[in-house]
């Protein structure tokens, strides 16, 4: 992992409170990210306000740049949401394990990727770096659920992957896009007739927790990518630890950092 000033190549506005930050990064820092990681990113104005670097996961990626998606929530996000081009910014990373290696073509396996609001930054991440390598994703389905239409961003560029196999359904809260519901009705739906299946799925806790129900009563195996709060990113604070199934021993419960651990977890093991 490097930490470094960066500088923001271009901020694009996405909805009235979604960025797409591209930020410049040297190669080695584009060669360590894979699909799931994330980067720690902080103002670089020396005033250390606020203190703490937020943590945002790496969404796309060149040979030297990078890109993260920015829904403003409070005062970290909103000072990111306003750097324009030209802003230098702190960045530690790339952070985390990501999800892992996945090749639904020599498995046999279909792959369902599962993201809910804001999830879609770590799932599109798995989806961009294949289309960067020009790998096919036949057999590969992404089920995309947000409140309302235009909450659902990267809509264009997701739709365009269909040239690349991939399969994507979308549902909102109102209907306003795709089936009204909630993306676990997809996963439920598909997952009856490909119980064998992998499953990514990155979302609000409520929806991961509601995921892994379905992956436990289908008996299917599958990764929930957890956004617990951080303060460090690197292991030293344990404010990110989630309780787990110590998977020696099935009576035991442990705890993980999500950071340096996850932030993707096999979904059996994760107690919410
Ligand atoms: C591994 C990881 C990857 C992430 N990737 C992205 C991403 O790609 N895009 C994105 O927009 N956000 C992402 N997040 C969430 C993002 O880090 C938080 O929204 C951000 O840190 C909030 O900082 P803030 O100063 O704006 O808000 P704060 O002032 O710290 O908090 C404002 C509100 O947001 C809530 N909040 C803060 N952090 C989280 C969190 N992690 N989960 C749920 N609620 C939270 C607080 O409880 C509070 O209600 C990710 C988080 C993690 C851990
Ligand atoms: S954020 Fe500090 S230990 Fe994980």
């Amino acid at each position: 992992m490097y930490l470094f000033n960066s500088e923001v190549v271009k901020n694009q506005k996405l909805t009235q409170n979604i960025f797409r930050l591209r930020l410049k990064a040297a190669n080695d820092f584009c060669r360590a990210a894979t699909p799931g990681k994330f980067v720690m990113l902080g103002s670089d104005d020396g005033l250390f306000d606020p203190l703490l670097r937020r943590p945002f996961g790496i969404c796309r990626w060149g040979s030297d740049w990078f890109e993260v998606i920015i829904k403003v929530v409070g005062r970290g996000s909103s000072q990111l949401s306003k750097f324009e081009k030209g802003v230098s910014v702190a960045v530690h990373g790339p952070l985390g394990n990501g999800y892992p290696n996945n090749n639904p073509k020599n498995d046999q396996k279909t792959l369902f990727l599962v993201a809910g609001g804001m999830g879609i930054a770590s799932i599109a991440s798995y989806l961009f770096s294949a289309l960067d390598r020009n790998q096919s994703l036949a057999g590969t389905f992404l089920f995309y659920g947000a409140a309302n239409y235009s909450e659902l961003i990267l809509l264009n560029e997701l739709t365009a992957a269909d040239a690349f196999g991939l399969q994507l359904q979308t549902i909102t809260d109102d209907g306003s896009c795709g089936r009204q519901g909630l993306v676990t009705q997809l996963l439920t739906h598909e997952l009856q007739s490909r119980p064998q299946s992998q499953v990514f799925a990155c979302g609000p806790e409520p929806m991961l927790k509601s995921v892994q129900k379905v992956l436990l009563e289908a008996d299917c195996d599958g990764y929930l990518s957890l956004e617990n709060r951080m303060a460090c990113g690197f292991g030293v604070c344990l404010g990110c630890v989630q309780t787990m199934i110590n998977k020696d021993d099935d009576a035991n419960v442990k705890t993980a950092k999500v950071c340096t651990q996850g932030p993707v977890f096999p979904a059996r093991q994760v107690i919410f």
